[in-house]
């Protein structure tokens, strides 16, 4: 590996505990203005501090985001598809890494799906990206999904990562499910999960510590965090999890306490 990508891949983790939290807000590219985000500036600056990278697209972070700011960029550079329409995630490159390379990435993250009609499209696509973004030291993270009545569970979503990692990947998102150590011993980069639909906070820390336990190096959570009813308290409770090994209990009793403050 060159040294770029050995040093972009290692800003993207805490130097204390090893682990990270992705921040993701970049539902806006097919979900428009999403619940919580919809003046994205005002979620993101007071969660900087406790966060090790920003997921967003290229408009958001021109947009929202001040150029002083020192958090690491997981930059999407996939889309094409909304949630209106029935091939969402028929994903294609919507950035070059000409523009990603400009807006300083240190990350880029592509959705596959794998199980569908045009999965073959979306990991072709994947593959065109990870070609160019090797060229600069670029790791790209996979996003990971499975085709509509597959199932979110093990053996297919084991399936859909350990693709991505052959295909390239030098970190995989995909969905917590049961039997998750399968899915990350059988896979041969970092994992991280995403949070899925928001939950209730105490379930959420839950399949937080779950995740670690069974090996995730983090998570990369958005809708959990930003629809909490206590964003700055819920992204402490998830870092108290992912960062210091606290119970679950802990964690919540940190949320409670912090959102009562
Ligand atoms: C979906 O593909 C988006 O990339 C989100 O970043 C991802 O789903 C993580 O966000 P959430 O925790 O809200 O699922």
């Amino acid at each position: 590996m060159s040294w770029g990508m050995n040093n972009r891949l290692a800003n993207l983790f805490n130097p204390q505990s090893g682990k990270t939290i992705f921040f993701a807000v970049d539902h806006g590219y097919f979900m428009g203005p999403t619940t919580g985000l919809k003046q994205l500036d005002k979620v993101i600056n007071p969660l900087l501090p406790y966060m090790d990278a920003l997921m967003l697209t290229r408009g958001a972070l021109r947009q929202y985001v001040p150029t002083d700011m020192r958090v690491p960029i997981v930059l999407r550079v996939s889309g094409g598809t909304s949630i209106l329409n029935k091939n969402l995630l028929h994903e294609g490159i919507t950035v070059s890494m000409e523009d990603a390379i400009r807006l300083n990435a240190a990350a880029v993250a592509f959705s596959i799906l794998v199980g569908a009609e045009f999965e073959r499209d979306t990991l072709l696509g994947f593959t065109q990206v990870v070609n160019e973004a090797e060229r600069y030291g670029i790791p790209v993270l996979a996003v990971t999904a499975v085709g509509k009545g597959l199932g979110k569970d093990a053996r297919y979503l084991s399936l859909a990562s350990r693709i991505a990692a052959e295909l390239g990947a030098r970190m995989v998102k995909t969905y917590y499910c049961d039997d998750f150590e399968h899915v990350v011993s059988s896979c041969p980069v970092p994992v991280v999960i995403a949070g899925g639909k928001k939950i209730p906070e105490l379930d959420a820390l839950t399949m937080a510590r779950n995740a670690i336990q069974a090996g995730a190096v983090g998570v990369d959570m958005g809708r959990n965090i930003f629809q909490s009813e206590n964003p700055v308290a819920m992204m402490q409770a998830v870092a108290a999890v992912v960062h210091k090994n606290v119970s679950v209990q802990e964690a919540f009793d940190l949320f409670n306490e912090l959102k009562n403050h």
